[in-house]
């Protein structure tokens, strides 16, 4: 009686250490930036056999997608597509069933009795009404030392030539709203957390790194550090644009500093405008290489910037086909550890004293050996957000999203901390085989 009332208690502390311990691990997602597209990528595995798969990393994506077009290639034991008025269905938040009408022969993205939503690619703004919901094994980063996967990924198949045109095989989806996203499929799996913290390398040779799960995210400088202290957070929003648009991360700000001074911005804008369908506000996005400003604000900064700078840089014509409107002599710019020395820009949350700071590293960008251009976009954004903070803008910081608390919190350039994205503990991938 005694030895079993031990064992009992004795497996229940077990099982809640168990708990505790699963539910603090970290998956790490290595990211590779492209040299030639500049796009940020996730390499995965995929069906059964596994193959590797690389996907764009798309923030704002509603669902992992993959192409599907070459039926040859598309053999997997452990596809299933999703039944009409399925679980999976409804986690995709699907809005339409049916029979497979673009192929002849059934095959993995065409098959009868099936649910499909939008797919989208964000680097041409193309969405396509056929994407096919199925559930296969996804194989994605590794749990220290551990292979993590999933044998039933809720994913989305297309077979549409031209929906991949300009992307690798797919794109990953790492919404905020939808089930079905990489951050709430992983999170209901009670290894992980709907918590994810994000560093972007700014080289096109050492991958940068997703954090899954709760924090601390540690690189090294050598020492070991957790990144993720003293983060500057602001309030996470969601804009709902309508079943065709994007699942985009959206956050409060109040206004942007140009070396430390407010600059003229009409504060409207800064709001999501429900009114007209949720244009304006400030957005996130991974597939876009640069951060977009709506013209206004573009010009108000940029006279900001050229009046902070010291009057010995010169003003010089932007380079033909170049994104970039304002352009400079290199000369006299001088270089620091976060970049060249330039007068700092403050993204500005809900406070004066809660800011994003972009230093020289994120905000000017060589473009010859002579010449270095403000890294922003001029943009006419009438019907849009008007901020898209861009990958540039997001190099070499930690980024935060916590889901549960609703809260985006930013670290400033990891250079001031003498490490970077790609600082962290290379032998954690030591068994994953992409
Ligand atoms: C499909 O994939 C196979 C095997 O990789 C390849 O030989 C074939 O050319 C591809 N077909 C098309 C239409 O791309
Ligand atoms: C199944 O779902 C479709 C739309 O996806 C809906 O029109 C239909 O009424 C549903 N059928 C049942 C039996 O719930
Ligand atoms: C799939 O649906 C099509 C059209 O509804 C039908 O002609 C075909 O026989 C179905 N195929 C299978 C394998 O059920
Ligand atoms: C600010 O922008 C809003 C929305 O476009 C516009 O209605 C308003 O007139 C603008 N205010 C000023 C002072 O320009
Ligand atoms: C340019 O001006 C700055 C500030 O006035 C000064 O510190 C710097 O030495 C000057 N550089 C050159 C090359 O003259």
């Amino acid at each position: 009686m005694m030895t079993l009332k031990l064992s009992v208690s004795i497996l229940v502390i077990f099982f809640l250490l168990n708990i505790f311990q699963c539910s603090s691990e970290v998956l790490y997602i290595p990211v590779t930036k492209d040299a030639s597209t500049l796009q940020y990528i996730i390499e995965v595995g995929q069906k059964t056999p596994l193959i590797p798969t690389k996907l764009l990393l798309h923030l704002g994506g509603k669902s992992l997608w993959v192409d599907c077009t070459n039926s040859t290639t598309q053999t997997s034991s452990t596809y299933k597509s999703a039944v009409c008025n399925s679980t999976e269905c409804s986690m995709a938040k699907s809005y339409g069933c049916g029979d497979c009408k673009f192929r002849s022969e059934l095959q993995p993205g065409c098959n009868n009795n099936t649910c499909y939503i939008w797919g989208e690619n964000p680097i041409k703004k193309m969405y396509h009404d056929g994407s096919e919901v199925a559930e296969d094994v996804l194989t994605i980063g590794s749990s220290p030392g551990v292979l993590v996967t999933l044998p039933q990924f809720v994913f989305t198949c297309l077979i549409d030539p031209y929906m991949l045109e300009k992307l690798a095989d797919g794109v990953t989806g790492f919404g905020q709203t939808t089930p079905i996203t990489i951050p709430n499929q992983l999170g209901s799996d009670p290894r992980f957390s709907r918590k994810f913290g994000m560093c972007l390398s700014s080289s096109t040779t050492s991958r940068g790194i997703i954090f899954i799960g709760p924090s601390p995210y540690y690189v090294y400088n050598p020492k070991k550090i957790d990144i993720s202290n003293d983060l500057a957070y602001t309030k996470l929003l969601v804009n709902k644009r309508g079943f065709l648009l994007t699942d985009e991360y959206y956050f409060q700000m109040s206004s942007i500093r140009v070396a430390g001074q407010d600059v003229p911005l009409n504060k409207t804008l800064l709001i999501i405008n429900k009114k007209r369908h949720g244009t304006d506000g400030t957005s996130i996005s991974t597939a876009i290489p640069y951060t977009i400003l709506h013209t206004t604000f573009y010009d108000s900064v940029k006279t900001a910037f050229i009046n902070a700078l010291p009057k010995n840089v010169t003003i010089v014509e932007p380079p033909p086909m170049s994104p970039f409107a304002t352009c400079f002599s290199s000369e006299n710019i001088k270089s620091t550890n976060v970049g060249p020395e330039v007068p700092p820009i403050d993204i500005v949350f809900y406070k004066p004293s809660v800011f994003w700071r972009i230093y020289g590293a994120n905000s000017m960008i060589q473009v010859s050996k002579d010449v270095m251009c403000l890294a922003f976009v001029r943009q006419d954004q009438t019907w849009l957000p008007s901020i898209v903070i861009g990958g540039y803008q997001l190099e070499e910081n930690l980024l935060v999203f916590d889901l549960p608390g609703r809260k985006i919190g930013f670290s400033s350039s990891l250079n001031l901390k003498q490490t970077s994205c790609s600082e962290y503990d290379n032998t954690i991938m030591d068994k994953v085989p992409f």
